[in-house]
């Protein structure tokens, strides 16, 4: 059976991608002895002539109703079968508690509706959040999804609403029973930070809130609470919030020992929660790791004054991906993929749907810090996950796909024969053939458009709604699928994830619609919010 697990990153994830490319221990040493890659020089993106200083956008009015219909409809089917539970199950009107059963779709639909204006499911929610008990669940807490998910939906909510976009002006006392919310939730998870590194413990138990004693933590899981906690310590004026994130992700800005920075500002994965050092070295922008890059470029422009650490090591980053870990198929030397690392010296070839939050990240960081080398990297990453999309026979990219480079003398798995046709032609194989209603390729669309305002980035976004809505859409909403590369997807998964109504219809919404003040802007210091890793945009820190 295959398991499923949340939004993009996932140290169980990790986990099992590491058990799919076979990465035993002993593997490990094996290839540690190998050559080391040839590729250690600067890698100059293709598109350098490109410039996006003032982008204009067209608005597609009746494309963003249709975004809004299927939003209605998941919504709808949720309401109807499986409110207040956390997931609704499309084909058989059932539920799901995956989130601890305070009502998971519910919270992360919430900053869609009110950037929708859809304001009768608006008020469904509000009426419904002030009733939920974060005292009680039956099972275990991961601080990591409550705080993206749970989290960042109230404080989102709450930075829109009291910046009017309902229309009642900031609408104090909605607004003030979210933050209440907010604060009884946080003061439950911060237990988590209580222990001699000030490394939380992702796994957490309520009522009373407990840690449940892991040994280890990964960047991801560490690395993406900086957002959401320091944004609830501006709003509340109480600074405690912030300190316990902030010192946490301060073993990652500074990592030791050296086994855990394999690559200037790429680490490891997992660290001890007792010291906060790093025990190894195997990396990538994947499920586990991705999050943690992403949100350095994200507090830099939460407040460039105070992050200006996190930016500096964005930077890190970004020039050793381009340095080391640029990959080009062998079979399609057009394309560009970001490969993962064990070590200093070996790359797998592999990637996810989850990586590809990658291009857009990258242009984000372009727009942010006016350089213009990591937006043209970034749309050539997009262009990227795009084919994975364009080549199945769904026209819907895989969870996780492979590829060959023969310039580099690392160990990598054969083309399995059934797919040699099939990655002469598109440059990659399938690996894992499902898609979960994942949002990264059609986030990174997102920003690529609000970059460079072509419209074929409108066009793609198009394609691959329709994709979904021919081969997701089931019973009373839509379902993940088992395989993206057999027509009609080959079976249905019956989840309806929290993260496609919070993500995936939040970002086709918003390429197609108005310009407003929460949409990603062009130039340095325009942006008034910024997406939590769940799509959940919270206010950037006023001066
Ligand atoms: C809120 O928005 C409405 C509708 O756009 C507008 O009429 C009103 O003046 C705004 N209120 C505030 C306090 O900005
Ligand atoms: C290729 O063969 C493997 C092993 O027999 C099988 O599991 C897989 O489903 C096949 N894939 C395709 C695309 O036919």
């Amino acid at each position: 059976m295959f398991l499923f697990f949340g939004a993009r990153p996932s140290v169980a994830l990790t986990a099992l991608v590491a058990g799919l490319i076979g990465l035993g221990d002993s593997q490990v040493a094996a290839v540690a002895t190998q050559k080391p890659p040839p590729q250690r020089r600067d890698y100059t993106p293709r598109d350098t002539t490109a410039r996006y200083d003032t982008p204009e956008y067209i608005v597609h009015s009746a494309r963003a109703d249709a975004v809004r219909q299927a939003f209605q409809r998941s919504w709808d089917g949720y309401y109807k079968y499986a409110f207040p539970h956390d997931s609704l199950r499309p084909t058989t009107n059932g539920y799901l508690d995956d989130r601890n059963g305070w009502g998971a779709t519910a919270v992360d639909a919430l900053s869609t509706a009110l950037i929708m204006q859809d304001t009768k499911v608006v008020d469904q929610i509000l009426n419904y959040i002030p009733t939920i008990d974060f005292d009680k669940t039956d099972t275990s807490v991961s601080l990591f999804e409550t705080t993206i998910r749970y989290l960042g939906g109230l404080l989102s909510a709450y930075d829109l609403i009291t910046s009017n976009v309902t229309g009642k002006g900031g609408d104090s006392k909605r607004a003030q029973a979210i933050l209440k919310q907010a604060v009884h939730l946080a003061d439950n998870l911060k237990v988590a930070f209580d222990t001699q590194s000030g490394v939380p413990d992702n796994d957490l138990w309520f009522n009373p809130p407990r840690k449940s004693g892991s040994v280890h933590n990964a960047i991801a899981t560490v690395g993406t609470l900086v957002l959401e906690w320091t944004r609830l310590s501006d709003i509340t004026g109480n600074p405690l919030y912030g300190k316990l994130a902030q010192r946490a992700e301060s073993y990652l800005l500074s990592p030791r020992p050296k086994l855990g920075e394999p690559f200037p500002g790429l680490l490891g994965t997992y660290l001890k929660i007792s010291n906060g050092q790093f025990v190894d070295s195997s990396g990538g922008w994947g499920g586990g790791d991705d999050s943690f890059y992403e949100y350095l470029i994200k507090m830099y422009l939460y407040d460039p004054s105070a992050f200006a650490d996190y930016k500096r090591r964005w930077i890190l980053a970004a020039d050793s991906s381009m340095k080391y870990l640029v990959s080009h198929p062998s079979s399609r030397p057009d394309l560009t993929y970001l490969a993962m690392w064990r070590d200093s010296r070996t790359l797998d070839f592999v990637s996810q749907h989850l990586a590809c939050f990658s291009g857009g990240n990258f242009i984000l960081g372009g727009l942010t810090l006016n350089t213009p080398k990591y937006t043209s990297f970034g749309l050539e990453l997009v262009n990227s996950c795009h084919n994975t999309y364009t080549s199945t026979a769904t026209h819907i990219g895989p969870e996780i796909f492979r590829w060959e480079d023969s310039r580099f003398p690392s160990p990598s798995q054969p083309v399995p024969q059934n797919q040699s046709d099939f990655y002469a032609k598109s440059g990659f194989w399938i690996d894992s053939a499902y898609y979960v209603l994942r949002p990264e390729v059609i986030e990174s669309y997102y920003y690529a458009y609000r970059a460079t305002g072509d419209p074929k980035y409108q066009e793609w976004a198009w394609d691959a709604f329709r994709s979904i809505q021919k081969v997701c859409r089931v019973g009373s909403g839509y379902s993940g699928v088992v395989n993206v590369n057999v027509k009609g997807g080959m079976g249905y998964t019956d989840v309806q994830e929290t993260f496609w109504l919070a993500e995936v219809l939040k970002y086709l919404y918003l390429i197609f619609s108005e310009d407003a003040e929460w949409q990603v802007k062009v130039g340095s210091g325009k942006n008034r919010f910024v997406y939590n890793t769940e799509a959940h945009p919270v206010r950037v820190r006023r001066d």
